[in-house]
């Protein structure tokens, strides 16, 4: 990253005067994405549960010369999300996009196996927080005038290997909810889209591997069922976010974006 004076002596950069709310962005792909923001000019407002990675990004971003604040923020509890958005608010004036990113995996498990208890978990941080995201960055997009949703769904959405009910389940429940926010805010300058990522190499799937009898097959599997045969980065799905995100995709709303290496096209 570079100060945005010499930014702009090199080329524009894409997110000039932009505020992003960015949740579970301390890791994985969230992370990823919000230093393509802050080098892209967003101001950008981490949520996440793990605050020493999240310190931490906050000081290599103003290093770098960027703008990126911090927020603990649990987004199964409502208050942390209302308190999140917030934070865009008073200390960066607006709110003009929200990725709606942290979720977590379902361990694998016989659909008849699945307790409650990790049905609950899983479907609490992954649907239900993207629907306070929504929901409460909603309210500070009309005040802006209008903004952009992304929300992070799956493929799962739409192809699954099996014993994965509840991630499944809730990656589809955020289709869903992706489609009804777009046609109701439409009208509004508000738009809602989805990302629908395949095998994307970050913690989640290392930890997903780790946890297998043959880790090393696990990972087979994955480049077996994508045609390009490897495993996504973090910053090809911010440059994802980043197009659903910003005025570059102006006339798109209600869409999931299919970022999978050719998996479902198989
Ligand atoms: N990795 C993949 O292959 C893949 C594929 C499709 C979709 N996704 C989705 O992408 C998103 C990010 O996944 P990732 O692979 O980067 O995962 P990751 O585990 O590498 O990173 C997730 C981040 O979310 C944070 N987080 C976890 N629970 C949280 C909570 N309750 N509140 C706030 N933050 C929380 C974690 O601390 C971490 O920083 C998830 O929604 C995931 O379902 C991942």
């Amino acid at each position: 990253m570079v100060a945005a004076s010499q930014n702009t002596r090199s080329r524009p950069v894409r997110l000039e005067g932009m505020v992003a709310v960015i949740t579970g962005g301390a890791g994985g792909m969230g992370r990823d994405t919000a230093l393509l923001f802050a080098r892209e000019g967003a101001a950008v407002v981490v949520g996440d549960v793990n605050d020493a990675a999240g310190h931490a990004l906050a000081g290599e971003v103003a290093a770098a010369g960027g703008r990126l604040a911090y927020v603990h923020c649990d987004v199964s509890t409502e208050k942390d999300v209302v308190d999140l958005i917030a934070t865009a608010e008073t200390r960066f004036g607006k709110l003009d996009t929200i990725f709606n990113n942290a979720g977590v995996e379902q361990p694998v498990t016989p659909s008849t196996e699945v307790s409650e208890d990790l049905f609950d978990r899983v479907t609490s941080i992954n649907l239900k927080g993207t629907f306070f995201g929504c929901k409460h960055a909603l309210p500070a997009l009309l005040r802006n005038g209008g903004g952009t949703i992304v929300n992070n769904s799956s493929v799962s959405a739409f192809a699954n290997v099996g014993g994965n009910l509840s991630y499944a389940a809730s990656k589809g429940g955020i289709m869903s909810m992706t489609r009804v926010i777009a046609i109701e805010y439409a009208a509004r300058n508000i738009r809602c889209n989805a990302i629908n990522p395949g095998v994307i190499d970050t913690d989640m799937n290392r930890r997903n591997k780790a946890l297998a009898s043959d880790p090393d097959a696990v990972e087979q599997t994955w480049r077996s069922i994508t045609p390009m045969g490897r495993m996504g980065t973090g910053n090809e799905i911010g440059e994802a976010v980043l197009f659903l995100a910003s005025p570059q995709s102006s006339f798109v709303t209600g869409i999931g974006l299919v970022i999978d290496g050719g998996r479902i096209a198989t």
